[in-house]
């Protein structure tokens, strides 16, 4: 029986995982997270739940004992409201890689994943509305967003020089904007595309004209499924190449063309309030999946339009039922 270590279980992604494993036999899950268990996104109370902080090192000592596999999504994270405001809290996301990386040496852990970031893309590749796909390579040189991306890329580094110089295996993948439901669509630390479709279905339920919009909405991004982001990420873990590999969607859109689509989720149509001063991260984004593809096999499934169907009918069914899921978004502690 192999024993699996999911660090930030208690968020988005890590939760996700969590429910994959949770249907298979042959291995035993350990949960951590920093969050008291009852904030946890997704909890199965059958499995070991830790609630700790895992920027101290002992308490990384302590979950990796006789563990085989690590995987790490514990970080300070949200969207772009987020983690351009809170640079110094994103940076020190770097103790939880450095210690959970020394701890995983020490117990003889046998491979571990990482979850990196497109926010470790060069800026400079990034300044257009429309542009071709990053490429793996285009991390380099390294210009990558302030705080949240620079501690990506430096633990990106890290596991790279922990496998080189240790022996740990490590393998690391790029996730491009990952939506779906049982993630955080209010508080503050919610992605576009939870905010727009929370934002539109207020506006239908309470007939409201219009939504507020950061920026002209002319910027793009391709979004993610997290189906797909799960798929990706045991794809990337159990294959032999360790190279870092982007997981996210080659379907480029821009912010108002992602409104049009949950528009038509919602059958119903609003005016668009564009705020100029609000945080709106880099003018163009995308997933080039070819290397990912060629190597692995790994490609996304879901269109925008059925990721976003899935996650508008959560998301309305969170808001009609008065669910506070999403009560420790107003907290100082998040996970991806
Ligand atoms: N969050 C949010 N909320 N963004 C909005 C909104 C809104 O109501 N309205 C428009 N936007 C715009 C933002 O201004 C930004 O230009 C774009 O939508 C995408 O914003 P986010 O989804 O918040 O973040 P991001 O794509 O810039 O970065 C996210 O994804 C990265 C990976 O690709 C962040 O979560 C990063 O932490 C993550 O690494």
């Amino acid at each position: 029986m192999k024993k699996i270590l999911i660090c930030g279980a208690g968020g988005f992604i890590g939760g996700h995982l969590v429910s994959h494993f949770g249907r298979k036999k042959d291995i035993e899950i350990i949960c951590a997270d920093i969050k008291p268990e009852k904030f946890w996104f997704q909890t199965d109370e059958n499995l070991k739940n830790y609630s700790l902080d895992l920027k101290d090192y002992e308490n990384a000592l302590k979950v990796t004992e006789n563990v085989d596999h690590v995987f790490n999504f514990a970080c300070n994270m949200g969207g772009m409201g987020f983690i351009e405001n809170n640079k110094a809290e994103c940076m020190l996301s770097v103790l939880v890689n450095t210690n959970l990386l020394r701890a995983a040496k020490e117990n003889n852990c046998k491979k571990y994943f990482f979850s990196s970031s497109a926010c470790v893309y060069n800026a400079s590749k990034q300044e257009d509305v429309f542009i071709s796909g990053l490429k793996e390579t285009d991390a380099y040189p390294a210009d990558p967003e302030d705080g949240y991306g620079w501690e990506k890329l430096f633990s990106e580094r890290m596991c790279r020089h922990f496998t080189e110089d240790f022996g740990l295996e490590t393998r690391i993948a790029r996730y491009h904007n990952i939506y779906g439901p049982l993630g955080t669509f209010d508080g503050g630390r919610e992605k576009a595309p939870a905010a727009l479709c929370r934002k539109i279905i207020q506006a239908k339920k309470n007939n409201l004209k219009s939504i507020d919009v950061w920026g002209d909405g002319e910027q793009t991004r391709s979004f993610l499924y997290i189906d797909d982001c799960i798929k990706g990420t045991i794809d990337v873990f159990n294959n032999e190449c360790h190279d870092v590999f982007n997981i996210g969607s080659e379907e480029q859109v821009s912010i108002n063309q992602m409104i049009e689509i949950i528009e038509e989720i919602a059958d119903f149509k609003v005016k668009k309030n564009y705020q100029l001063d609000k945080p709106k991260g880099v003018r163009g984004r995308s997933s080039d999946n070819s290397y990912v593809t060629k190597k692995i096999g790994w490609k996304s499934e879901n269109t925008l339009k059925q990721g976003l169907t899935k996650t508008y009918k959560w998301i309305e069914g969170q808001i009609n039922s008065g669910s506070n899921i999403n009560k420790f978004c107003t907290s100082n502690i998040e996970s991806e």
